[in-house]
């Protein structure tokens, strides 16, 4: 017998599937990037005409199809399933790297405790394997619990402790001096950057990343559906993700500037920039502990969702037990991971001159995500009747989808992805 989510359980999960280091981490650096409030914008009109729709699309092709991405795409076309294979390797992909950042974070949390770190040296030392296999043990300890004794269960708890972790720094950052430079910067748009076409881009690849979308994570989560409200759900679950992603902002500008730092220090923002304004700061290592939970917990809820994928593939295309299936999943993510999880450290694992990790990053984040999502939309689309789509998702809900959704999923979104990968290539 398949298992069901409880109602709140199944929005707690997939709130926790979408809020991680897509929002905390790499939001507010690219906002940064970005020249601050006008990428806010592109980004909120990015998620209801883009996010939206392929959320509702996903779950609702899970809730109708009971199976993983593989399972539900080989039912609406035999065709497609390798497409559904193709989703699991990018998933299980970002996973690998995703994991080594996630152990990072648990380092911090608890190295904050005691002591300033410094990210060379910390990446010199053994501590970012062995919090890369601690944190896969952990997420696979849950995902083997199962759906709602394990997955539901520890996001019912984490989820609400995230957003108080939140607030608590937001309340910190805002009561900092010169705290204010920082909300101007974030909330001013730079309106001439309206029409830069690569920002609003990015604010689209942003959207997918950051809402889980793309790799079969919300077909998967939406398997284990019974009787919901599809378009109710996914509002909530956007604009939960939206609000945590906006108030990392609010924690990060305000912190930044009141040191006189650069908004735009990219990537090593949360691991390089932040402890060392952090060692100047009143309670510095408490607040800077806090941070770092907050990143993982974050992290871990999306990684665990993340795990599920490639789970719930073995369980109904290979007919295997959770226990035999997440045993197998930890395996390929260990030897995956590995090199990700080396490769700031003294054997410097390089590729194209780049980190393994960073390599990784930009070939699973950057180009085969968008490439995923273009693929399994188009593959969906193609073969699904509009009428079972619009049906599945309006079943519930009240207030009914109307049929442009299906132009939009078909032509117009994909034409935005193909857009997005031909821009990363060239
Ligand atoms: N949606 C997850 C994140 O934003 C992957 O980190």
């Amino acid at each position: 017998m398949r298992e069901h989510w409880s109602k709140l359980g199944f929005i707690l999960a997939s709130i926790g599937s979408a809020i991680g280091l897509g929002n905390i981490w790499r939001f507010p650096y690219i906002v940064g990037e970005n020249g601050g409030g006008a990428f806010l914008i592109a980004y909120f009109t990015a998620i209801i005409i883009f996010g939206f729709p392929l959320m509702i699309m996903e779950f609702a092709i899970g809730e109708k199809f009971k199976g993983s991405v593989v399972t539900s795409l080989k039912k609406i076309h035999p065709k497609i399933k390798y497409i559904g294979y193709f989703a699991v390797f990018v998933c299980l992909g970002i996973l690998s790297y995703y994991l080594v950042i996630t152990g990072w974070t648990l380092a911090y949390s608890v190295f904050s405790i005691f002591t300033q770190i410094d990210f060379t040296v910390f990446t010199n030392t053994l501590y970012p394997i062995a919090m890369f296999f601690i944190t896969l043990l952990i997420i696979t300890f849950i995902v083997r619990t199962g759906i709602k004794k394990g997955i539901e269960r520890v996001c019912d708890v984490l989820l609400p402790t995230l957003f108080i972790l939140v607030i608590l720094l937001v309340v910190k950052a805002l009561t900092l001096p010169n705290a204010i430079e920082g909300i101007r910067f974030y909330l001013t748009p730079n309106i001439s950057s309206l029409s830069n076409p690569s920002m609003w881009l990015m604010a689209i690849a942003q959207a997918l990343f950051s809402l889980s979308l793309g790799t079969g994570i919300l077909i998967t989560y939406g398997s284990y559906l019974k009787k919901t409200n599809i378009p109710k759900s996914s509002i909530i679950v956007i604009i939960s993700d939206t609000l945590i992603a906006v108030l990392a902002g609010f924690i990060i500008f305000p912190i930044v500037f009141s040191f006189g730092i650069n908004p735009a220090t990219g990537p090593q923002l949360a691991f390089i920039t932040l402890p060392k304004i952090f060692s100047f700061m009143a309670f510095g290592n408490f607040f800077q502990t806090i941070f770092f939970l907050l990143l993982f917990i974050g992290a871990l809820t999306s990684a665990i969702s993340m795990m599920e994928v490639g789970t719930t593939t073995l369980i109904d295309e290979f007919r295997l037990n959770r226990k035999k299936a997440t045993l197998i999943v930890l395996g390929i993510i260990f030897i995956a991971g590995l090199p990700s999880a080396l490769s700031y450290s003294g054997f410097s694992f390089t590729v194209f001159g780049k980190t393994f990790l960073d390599m990784m990053d930009h070939l699973f984040g950057d180009i085969l995500l968008p490439v995923c999502a273009l693929v399994i939309t188009t593959g969906i689309m193609w073969f699904i009747k509009p009428k079972e789509l619009l049906n599945e998702i309006n079943k519930n809900s009240k207030i009914k989808i109307p049929g442009f959704i299906v132009p939009v999923l078909k032509y117009f979104i994909p034409a935005l992805l193909l857009i997005i990968v031909l821009m990363e290539l060239v």
